[in-house]
């Protein structure tokens, strides 16, 4: 038998890296997936196929000793985790099929994270979101310690979350807003530019509060106003946004690039995820979109994404 599941990618609209600090964010699910599939193998191991790398570990190993790339870690613990809990002694291979590119803020590893959770549950029966979301995140924390849980959240739930710390929602549904995706093609690591952001406020506590605080109002009134669809106001915050993002340190000069373009056509951009490098987005509509992914594609690939409403799904 084998057990499917898939989980979207994300973009952050406002608030990341301030969300590791205890700062509201705004994500939301994009129609890009992740899909994981697990068979039960009679070989007593644990083989994971993906397109960026294969790599098999026999079942039982030391807690100390994972072994393997970094990024496997959490597919091994969740699988190692689910055939304990059945009390199974049979080994399993699993398959990542992905149409999200990792390491350009996409939220590829959560998304990866979540189906093959949930796909390897899903051998012994189907586990509740909440559940699945709940052992994602502890393995994503395997090798992000300091992951918020914010690109876990949406990518579970799918449509648009406002997320803190301290618990999330989703957003009513607005599946009609439409990004324009760049992606600068300079690959990053999410952990490098949070570890960045955590040296610039040891360098500068007060700065980093107040800004903190700005943020945080920016997000509020940018959670009025996507009630009311007025988008020029809300591109408006994006790029405000942006702003504070570059003066913590986590935009390129690829990015801003990329972003100046937008703005000369969409109703605002920004970097979005991690920063140092992956995505940009262009908040636009009907009237502007054809412009901006034209202008964005002479500098950068670019696609257009849409809301994703379903979130994790057992397919
Ligand atoms: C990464 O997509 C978002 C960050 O805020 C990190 C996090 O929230 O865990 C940079």
């Amino acid at each position: 038998m084998k057990s499917s599941a898939s989980a979207p990618g994300k973009v952050i609209l406002f608030g990341e890296h301030f969300v590791v600090y205890g700062v509201r964010a705004i994500l939301c699910a994009i129609d890009k997936r992740i899909r994981a599939t697990s068979q039960l193998i009679d070989e007593k191991e644990i083989r994971i196929r993906s397109e960026i790398g294969d790599f098999e570990a026999p079942l039982h190993f030391p807690e100390a000793d994972q072994g393997g790339p970094r990024f496997m870690r959490p597919f091994l613990h969740v699988t190692r985790e689910a055939l304990r809990e059945a009390g199974e002694r049979r080994g399993v291979e699993m398959w990542l099929e992905s149409e999200i590119p990792p390491g350009i803020g996409l939220g590829s590893s959560s998304a990866a994270c979540l189906a093959a959770t949930a796909s390897v549950a899903g051998l012994f029966g189907k586990k509740p979101r909440e559940e699945i979301l709940r052992r994602a995140l502890e393995a994503e924390r395997l090798i992000f310690e300091d992951a918020s849980g914010a690109d876990t959240s949406v990518s579970a739930l799918g449509g648009l979350v406002s997320y803190t710390r301290d618990g999330f929602e989703r957003l009513g549904s607005r599946d009609e807003l439409a990004l324009v995706i760049a992606n600068s093609r300079q690959v990053h690591s999410t952990r490098e530019e949070v570890l960045k952001v955590r040296e610039f406020r040891a360098k500068n506590p007060e700065a980093f509060d107040a800004m903190c605080r700005d943020e945080e109002a920016l997000v509020g009134s940018a959670l009025g106003l996507l009630g009311s669809g007025n988008l020029p106001m809300l591109g408006q915050l994006m790029s405000k946004n942006q702003e504070m993002l570059k003066e913590i340190g986590v935009s390129t000069e690829k990015l801003d690039l990329l972003v100046s373009e937008a703005q000369k056509t969409s109703y605002g951009a920004k970097l979005t995820g991690a920063g140092g490098g992956g995505c940009v987005i262009a908040l636009v509509d009907k009237s502007n979109m054809a412009q901006t992914l034209d202008s964005l594609g002479k500098i950068g690939q670019c696609f257009v994404a849409k809301v994703d409403l379903d979130g994790l799904r057992y397919t």
